[in-house]
């Protein structure tokens, strides 16, 4: 048994629609989740800009002694994850990607739309991932002032409304951003009952399988740490 906890962060509330998930697989850890709104949005930053912001919410992680962390966000691994990783070589991080394999492997004949950041749009790790899983009918448009109107708990259907209004008969959505999945109701709204697609299940059974006999059986805390306003009540209320 081991009662470190498992530690994430993100830019903000999004990284909480993973941390639902890991919780509900694993509800016997403690949790601390460090949200960082006062950097929203990771997605508009530069590599060097992005490097120091996760490196300071890694350092004020490492405090409470962290048996893992997760980069609860798609950006902050696409851009800087490889360089962080080599900063804190003992540590162990699980990333967030766009969940493009999954399309690959169920969705060959669908139309598919992945959505994601400019950041992790354009980053180079990413543009490999996409291409090595792209299917036949497959679009990737960025959004890059949708993580930020989440965040700041503003309505998304009119920028969405705009942004996807040339796309028609879409089947499946890849929500490549964890703050998007927040935003589905508005997607619908625009597109109809498409299936989405991310990446969250996939993180939560990968810590598992990454902590094996590291696991705790005993704990449950949720401790959230906001760098702006205090987002704990929303936090708490999405993972719920
Ligand atoms: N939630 C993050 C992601 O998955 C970051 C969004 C942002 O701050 O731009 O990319």
């Amino acid at each position: 048994m081991n009662n470190r906890p498992i530690c994430f962060f993100d830019s903000g509330i999004g990284g909480s629609t993973i941390l639902k998930e890991v919780i509900k697989l694993l509800p016997n850890e403690n949790y601390i989740y460090y949200a960082d709104s006062k950097n929203n949005p990771y997605g508009n930053k530069n590599k060097e800009e992005l490097f120091e912001i996760v490196s300071n919410a890694v350092d004020n992680l490492l405090k409470y002694d962290p048996k893992l962390i997760v980069c609860a966000c798609n950006t902050a691994t696409e851009v800087v994850l490889n360089d962080i990783r080599k900063k804190y070589p003992d540590i162990t991080f699980v990333g967030t990607e766009p969940a493009v394999k999954v399309v690959h492997d169920k969705y060959q004949d669908k139309k598919t739309l992945v959505i994601t950041t400019k950041g992790t749009g354009e980053s180079e790790r990413f543009k490999a991932l996409f291409n090595n899983y792209k299917t036949p009918d497959c679009t990737l448009i960025e959004a890059p002032l949708l993580a930020g109107l989440i965040e700041n708990n503003k309505d998304p259907y009119p920028y969405l409304k705009d942004l996807l209004k040339d796309y028609k008969d879409i089947d499946v959505v890849v929500l490549g951003c964890t703050h998007f999945p927040l935003a589905k109701d508005a997607i619908k709204k625009i597109l109809g009952d498409v299936t989405f697609v991310d990446g969250s299940v996939g993180i939560a059974n990968r810590i598992k399988s990454l902590l094996k006999e590291n696991l705790n059986d005993n704990g449950r805390s949720i401790n959230i740490i906001s760098t702006k306003k205090d987002v704990s009540e929303t936090i708490l209320k999405i993972i719920s």
